[in-house]
């Protein structure tokens, strides 16, 4: 059993211990990125699959490239090209797969507890969640905490300002349970609409309707994009009058969080929801969240795929061995 267990579903759940494990091993990763060969051999003979079910730029191809730079064999299985467009059902998929003997599966799902679901009938893979429905997507939480450490050297007790659409957005939930793990300060503002005040004081948040005092004084402003692809009614009256009270923009962070970091989980929505002077300027951190999400992505699949390592050793022995070794020349 590896240090997190055999899956990763969420960080509710997970102790400060584990994720400051998982941020330390990503660091490592970090610095392997960095080198003119980034492929090592750590997960050479393993198998990945990313079961992908709904679209996703960032979190699919970063955990193809995280695969590939550890020499995992990775298949790719999206919802378009996959047998679900002929009926079947998600745990007839996963079971599919899981009889191929891959070592880890990856799923993304428009569904909340896609990943729980699967984790529950694989007997072998370990399972990672790659974002499922309005629930958890805990591998941008990672990515989002080992950003902030690396810009403050510490997440303990970091005032963190959420932006947006905290109600459909599983980056939100993911990065509360991290942040409140560490003894932050989180603050979520967005109209009434999009943040309950029970719902999010239950998970140890402030709730906050204007940007002024939602912002004073945060070290980290995050910026969330409106979700419409889930719970298609309308939160908010019309995007033009959204944008002009919650858009993330330079004269507000200038007046309220003069020090302040800007994180944004993507894909970001310029103009709506943060300008272009925010998100390309000096307080932006979105493209090194972008470069950690490999880095954070190889240390959960060298964690959840190496555990597999002393199971599969003990198997292979019981097997005879097939003789396929090259002869030696006589
Ligand atoms: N942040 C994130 O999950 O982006 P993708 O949907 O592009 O993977």
């Amino acid at each position: 059993m590896s240090m997190i267990g055999r899956h990763l579903l969420g960080i509710n759940g997970l102790t400060r211990e584990q994720v400051e494990y998982l941020l330390t091993t990503a660091e490592q990763f970090v610095e392997v990125s960095t080198r003119n060969v980034k492929k090592v051999p750590t997960l050479r003979g393993k198998t990945v699959i990313n079961l992908f079910l709904e679209a996703s730029t960032r979190t699919r191809s970063s955990f193809e490239i995280a695969g590939k730079r550890m020499s995992a064999d990775v298949v790719n299985v999206s919802g378009s090209s996959s047998s679900t467009t002929k009926g079947e059902t998600l745990i007839d998929t996963a079971l599919t797969l899981e009889s191929m003997d891959p070592d880890v599966v990856v799923i993304r799902h428009a569904s909340s507890g896609a990943a729980h679901l699967i984790a529950k009938h694989l007997t072998r893979a370990s399972v990672i969640n790659a974002g499922d429905g309005l629930h958890e997507h805990p591998s941008q939480a990672l990515l989002d905490a080992l950003t902030m450490r690396q810009a403050f050297g510490t997440i303990e007790g970091l005032t963190v300002t959420i932006v947006g659409d905290v109600l459909r957005s599983r980056v939100a939930r993911s990065n509360i349970h991290l942040l409140r793990l560490f003894g932050c300060s989180v603050r979520v503002v967005a109209p009434p609409t999009l943040a309950k005040k029970a719902e999010f004081e239950a998970l140890g948040c402030q709730v906050f309707y204007h940007m002024p005092e939602a912002l004073e004084g945060a070290d980290v402003v995050m910026s969330l994009r409106m979700k419409h692809e889930y719970l298609k009614d309308l939160f908010v009256p019309n995007l033009d009058e959204y944008s002009r009270k919650y858009i993330v923009s330079e004269p507000m962070l200038a007046r309220y969080a003069p020090n302040c970091k800007v994180l944004a989980p993507g894909p970001i929505i310029r103009g709506t929801e943060i300008t272009s002077e925010v998100a390309d300027g000096p307080r932006s951190l979105i493209s090194r969240q972008v470069t950690n999400g490999v880095a954070v992505r190889m240390a959960l699949l060298y964690v959840l795929g190496a555990r597999r390592s002393d199971a599969a050793r003990e198997r292979d022995e019981e097997i005879e061995p097939l003789g396929l070794e090259a002869e030696a020349s006589s």
